[in-house]
């Protein structure tokens, strides 16, 4: 008698909408944890302001460091270091003010762009 009603059973439990599982939790499995590059965009905030003291090809001058031939990664650290505030070199003060404004989107794609040059 059991038997005849267990396939039944399990079929149930498969249809049943699994987004109903998770209880509520709230979590957006749609958001993005992980940024996607936008070159054009990098590209765009560099040559507006950036490229006035690190030069039109992140060669830099005088005191403003090169940025071209450094990895991604150290650019967007140090961009993050800026925005928080942190004391890096001599002239943080002349560098600090450029990075607040950036968001996390705007330095990847700044990073991507300067590493791709
Ligand atoms: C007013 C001139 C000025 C502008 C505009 C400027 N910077 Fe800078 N930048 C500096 C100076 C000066 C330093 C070195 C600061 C120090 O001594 O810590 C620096 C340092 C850096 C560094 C660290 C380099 C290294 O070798 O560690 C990065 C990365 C950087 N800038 C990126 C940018 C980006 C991206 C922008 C545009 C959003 C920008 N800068 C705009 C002056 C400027």
């Amino acid at each position: 008698m059991l038997k005849r009603f267990l396939p039944l059973a399990l079929l149930a439990v498969i249809a049943y909408p699994t987004h109903l599982l998770g209880g509520g939790t709230g979590v957006n499995n749609d958001s993005k944890t992980t940024l996607t590059v936008d070159l054009k965009s990098g590209e765009k905030i560099y040559k507006s302001v950036c490229k006035n003291c690190h030069g039109p090809t992140g060669k830099g001058m005088a005191s403003f460091p090169k940025l071209v031939d450094n990895t991604a990664e150290y650019l967007a650290d140090r961009l993050k270091q800026y925005r928080s505030g942190e004391k890096i070199g001599p002239n943080t003060a002349l560098m600090a003010p450029q990075a607040t404004s950036l968001t996390d989107q705007d330095i990847a794609d700044i990073a991507a762009y300067l590493a791709s040059l």
